[in-house]
């Protein structure tokens, strides 16, 4: 299936594999995508709003305001024919899992209408805990859809399942998906 025009919300979380979220979103611009950003405070730590805002042709969204305005979840949530959220951390697949609503790419999740894919990225001991799989499973169950996590070398220098996918393959699982 083609990505062409496909509007993508892209959310990024606080993982170190948000690093290679503007070569993601070259490839998803490159497949004819429109794709705005939302990254939570977190994420800013492990990637430049800059490199996003270029890469995507959009302004990088992080907050619920912008100065004296509103940022419209419920119109981004709208406006999504897709929702990724990559790298999607623990913490929060735990939130989404549980209804929580504490920043701009929950409340927009909440709200989005569309198809939601997660890639999950973390080390392997946090991947295979029993907690954060049984969020995997929530998430699944409500008709998320799982880009699973790949085995290799992780950050922290151990081998083991839970590194994102590469954006290649997520790039493919939305072509197969959609
Ligand atoms: C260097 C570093 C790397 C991290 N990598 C990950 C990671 O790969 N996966 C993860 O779930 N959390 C990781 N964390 C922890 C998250 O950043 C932390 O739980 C944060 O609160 C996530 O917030 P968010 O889900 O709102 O983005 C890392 C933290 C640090 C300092």
């Amino acid at each position: 299936m083609t990505l062409k025009s496909k509007k993508i919300l892209l959310g990024i979380t606080g993982s170190i594999a948000a690093y290679k979220t503007p070569a993601l979103v070259r490839l998803l611009v490159k497949q004819g995508a429109e794709v705005k950003v939302i990254l939570t405070d977190a994420a800013a730590d492990f990637v430049a709003p800059l490199a996003l805002s270029t890469v995507s042709g959009n302004s990088v969204l992080n907050s619920f305001t912008n100065g004296d305005e509103w940022t419209n979840h419920v119109e981004l949530g709208l406006w999504a024919d897709i929702f990724l959220i990559a790298p999607a951390s623990a913490n929060t697949i735990s939130k989404m899992a549980s209804g929580q609503c504490d920043n701009l790419l929950l409340a927009s999740y909440l709200s989005a209408k569309c198809q939601v894919c997660f890639a999950p990225a973390m080390d392997l001991d946090m991947y295979k805990h029993p907690s954060v799989k049984a969020n995997i499973a929530l998430l699944q169950s409500y008709g998320n859809f799982l880009i699973p996590a790949e085995i290799g070398e992780l950050a922290s220098g151990l081998y083991g399942e839970g590194r994102m996918a590469e954006p290649e393959n997520i790039v493919a699982f939305l072509q197969k998906q959609f």
